[in-house]
């Protein structure tokens, strides 16, 4: 087999001006790597692993993914910027991180990356696609459907972060390329780990599998914490390189924090309330509340800083009933949880408790994680998916995670616009928020006014994208 070129003999083109080159291309983020980057990669029944997207979530999914199998071999990564892959940028994570975790480890001989195959720019996905077997994927989520795409035309396995669409165009992508995955016996698994969690499993199987519960009528689900980073503009930048540097706070990009972060508790409800582990269930509407009241400026981003949103499910509207809330407010309630009301008792699932109380308040069963010999669900994710491509058995998560993922978008689309929100119209408008091109060159949709403001939704002006 031939032998890589090591990081130092291939040196290419330096970063451009703003920190990537807006056309993918190699970069040189290897030269500055604190360890020896091209171990040689022997044998043939090695999986090739490609990462996108080097932030802290794509740097903590990779060592997961390489940790769950001996025979897989990081073979190319892709960021929008060339200084998350090197490290050096802001929120900076990147190679330096992957390998100090990889050699802590022992798991540093499972890099194969010479300079020549890290990317960067908007196109760099499709490289590490094309040089892979398997494609973790952990850029924002608007990019979801379109690298999800890709890699399945391709024919490669996935693991990807959630949420998985941010509008009805990337809902009606991910399930269309889900099919396709289905029909070239492709493997996927999303990010949502708590599928991948003992309290989560075990509870589901008290109440599907011993009907603890009684019949189903709804629940509760709550995402209340702080509010994320963020980076102040810098000289250089323009709009586009804003956004993307400022990701979470532009709808097109996150979804705005109800899709991101809540869709977690959403998915747990839509996971109980279907009894489905495959493909889960949606609401059939939404209506809510929200807007922003904390001191966020109006400089920053388009998004809300609160959504509660009562989901109804079932043909009738009235099969079952959730309210969900969505809080980024630092030094209000923090709770992030979900709790499912039966006829006959209740279940409260809360970081590393499940518990089941019924109707008089007696505890008939509860789980709780061992603090020791525990393995993490971001971990058993990986395992599990290295398992099905080796054993060939089925898995394909990214029906769930889309129901999942446009669950919490419907949310969003009722704070925003004051509306009752019906699943089966927003799926059938098809409504598309990303930009025509996708260059650093060119202009967002959204864009802020000559005070640098950005504008609101604001509920009962706001129209749906289809109204
Ligand atoms: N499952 C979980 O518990 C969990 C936890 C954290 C984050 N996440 C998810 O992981 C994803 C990434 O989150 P993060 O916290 O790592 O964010 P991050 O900003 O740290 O990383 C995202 C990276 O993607 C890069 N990127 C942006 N657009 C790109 C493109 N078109 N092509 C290639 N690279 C691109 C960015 O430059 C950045 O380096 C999000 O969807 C988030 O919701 C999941």
């Amino acid at each position: 087999m031939q032998k890589e070129q090591t990081p130092e003999q291939n040196v290419s083109k330096p970063a451009s001006r703003r920190g990537f080159i807006g056309a993918s291309g190699a970069v040189t983020a290897a030269a500055a790597l604190p360890v020896e980057l091209s171990a040689q990669v022997a044998g043939s029944d090695q999986v090739k692993v490609g990462l996108i997207g080097m932030g802290g979530r794509g740097c903590g999914a990779i060592v997961q993914n390489l940790a769950g199998n001996d025979r897989a071999r990081l073979v190319a990564v892709a960021d929008a910027f060339a200084d998350k892959i090197d490290g050096s940028g802001p929120r900076g994570s990147g190679l330096p991180a992957v390998t100090k975790q990889l050699e802590k480890l022992g798991k540093a001989n499972q890099v194969d990356l010479p300079a020549s195959r890290q990317y960067a720019g908007f196109d760099a996905y499709k490289q590490v696609v094309d040089e892979s077997d398997l494609v973790c994927i952990a850029t924002p989520p608007g990019f979801r459907p379109l690298h999800f795409e890709y890699a399945v035309n391709q024919g490669k396995h996935v693991f990807m972060e959630k949420p998985v669409c941010v509008d009805a165009f990337g809902f009606n992508k991910i399930v269309e390329s889900a099919q396709k995955a289905d029909d070239k016996g492709l493997k996927v698994v999303v990010g949502l780990q708590r599928h991948y969690e003992d309290v989560y499993r075990q509870a589901f199987a008290k109440v599907h599998e011993e009907g603890l519960l009684g019949d189903l009528l709804g629940g509760q689900c709550y995402w209340n914490g702080s509010r994320p980073w963020l980076i102040d503009r810098q000289e250089g930048w323009n709009e586009m390189e804003y956004q993307m540097r400022n990701w979470y706070y532009f709808t097109w990009l996150c979804g705005d924090h109800n899709v991101e972060q809540h869709v977690h508790n959403i998915d747990i409800l839509n996971w109980f309330l279907s009894g489905d582990n495959e493909r889960g269930c949606n609401p059939i509407s939404a209506q809510g509340l929200g807007g922003r009241c904390t001191d966020l400026p109006l400089s920053v981003g388009e998004i809300f800083d609160h959504h509660y949103v009562e989901y109804r499910y079932g043909q009738d509207q009235n099969n079952a009933i959730v309210n969900s809330q969505s809080r980024q407010a630092t030094g209000a309630w923090r709770h992030v949880g979900e709790e499912i009301i039966g006829t006959e008792a209740s279940l409260t699932m809360k970081g590393a408790q499940s518990v089941i109380k019924d109707a008089s308040g007696k505890v008939i069963w509860q789980y709780r994680k061992p603090r020791s010999g525990n393995v993490s669900p971001y971990q058993v994710e990986h395992n599990e998916l290295h398992d099905a491509i080796a054993n060939d058995k089925p898995l394909n998560n990214a029906y769930y995670g889309a129901k999942s993922s446009f669950s919490a978008v419907i949310g969003r689309l009722a704070t925003y616009t004051g509306q009752i929100v019906e699943w089966d119209k927003a799926v059938e408008s098809n409504f598309n928020l990303m930009p025509e091109e996708l260059s650093f060159d060119a202009k967002p949709k959204v864009l802020p006014n000559a005070d640098g403001n950005y504008t609101l939704p604001i509920p009962g002006q706001t129209k749906l994208p289809w109204a």
